[in-house]
C-alpha cells in the first residue's frame, strides 16, 4: 500500500511536474517501510548482508566487493532510469529493491520508458515478515502509476523458492523457463525463469 510521498491524483500542477521530472528521487512509504535512494552511508550496511552465503547463492554478482558497490549505486544514483530504492523499517536499511527503466521491444515509434526490471535484495534478519512483499509491490505500484512503466519484469533460478513466492504472490506471471539457461556457479547450468506483468493487469488485480 502507499501512503504519504506519494503521487496523489488531484497533486498540484507544479508538484506533478516536479514529481514527473527525470531526475525526481524515489520517496515512497507503505504501511510499515519508508523506501529512498541508497546513500553513500547504506554502503556499510547494505554489506552487513548483501555477501552472505544465503543471501549472495542466487544473485548473479556473488560477492561485491565494497568500492565496486559503492562505485555501482554511485553510477546508479546519477541515472535517472535507475530509481532503486533503499527500504528502511524505523530508519534501519533492510533491504533495497532495483528497478531500472527501458525501452522494450519494438519498431520505430514505440514509445520510450515503458518497460522496466525489477529486482530485490533484503537482510534474512528481516526475512519472513512480508517487508519484501510490502515493498516491492509498492514499487509495482510507483512503476505503474507513477513512472508510465506499462510492464516489469523479473528473472531468477528457478530454485530461488523464496523469490519465486513473492512473484507470484504480487500477481507476476511466469513467461519464461529457460531450460538449463542459467550458469551457477556451485551448481553449473540450471533452470531460470522470467516473470512479468503489465500495468492494466496490476490494476485491475482484485
Ligand atoms: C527473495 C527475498 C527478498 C524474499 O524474502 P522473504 O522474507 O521470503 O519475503 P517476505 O519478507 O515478503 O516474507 C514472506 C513471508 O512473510 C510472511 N508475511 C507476509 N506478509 C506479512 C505481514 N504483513 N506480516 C507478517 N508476515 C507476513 C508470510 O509468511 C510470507 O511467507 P509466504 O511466502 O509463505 O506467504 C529474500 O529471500 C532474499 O533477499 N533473498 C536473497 C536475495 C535474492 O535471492 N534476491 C532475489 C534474486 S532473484
Amino acid at each position: 500500500m502507499l501512503g504519504q510521498g506519494d503521487l496523489i491524483p488531484g497533486a498540484s500542477a507544479t508538484l506533478r511536474s516536479l514529481l514527473s521530472c527525470p531526475v525526481a528521487s524515489t520517496n515512497l512509504r507503505t504501511e510499515r517501510l519508508a523506501l529512498r535512494p541508497v546513500r553513500d552511508e547504506d554502503i556499510d550496511r547494505i554489506l552487513e548482508y548483501r555477501n552472505l552465503p544465503e543471501v549472495s547463492r542466487w544473485l548473479l554478482r556473488t560477492e561485491v566487493d565494497r568500492a565496486d558497490f559503492r562505485a555501482a549505486w554511485r553510477r546508479g544514483a546519477a541515472d535517472p532510469n535507475d530509481r532503486s530504492v533503499a527500504v528502511t523499517l524505523d530508519s534501519v536499511v533492510i533491504g533495497t529493491v532495483s528497478l531500472y527503466v527501458r525501452d522494450g521491444m519494438g519498431q520505430p515509434g514505440m514509445p520510450p520508458g515503458t518497460e522496466a526490471e525489477i529486482g530485490y535484495i533484503f537482510d534474512p534478519n528481516y526475512g519472513g515478515h512480508g517487508y519484501a512483499t510490502e515493498a516491492v509491490s509498492a514499487m509495482l505500484a510507483y512503476s505503474f502509476d507513477r513512472l508510465g512503466v506499462r510492464r516489469i519484469t523479473a528473472g531468477c533460478y528457478a530454485d530461488n523458492l523464496p523469490s519465486v513466492r513473492l512473484l507470484e504472490k504480487l500477481g507476476m506471471r511466469r513467461e519464461q523457463h529457460g531450460v538449463g539457461d542459467s550458469w551457477h556457479a556451485e551448481l553449473g547450468w540450471v533452470d531460470g525463469y522470467t516473470y512479468a506483468l503489465l500495468g492494466d493487469e496490476w490494476r485491475l488485480r482484485p
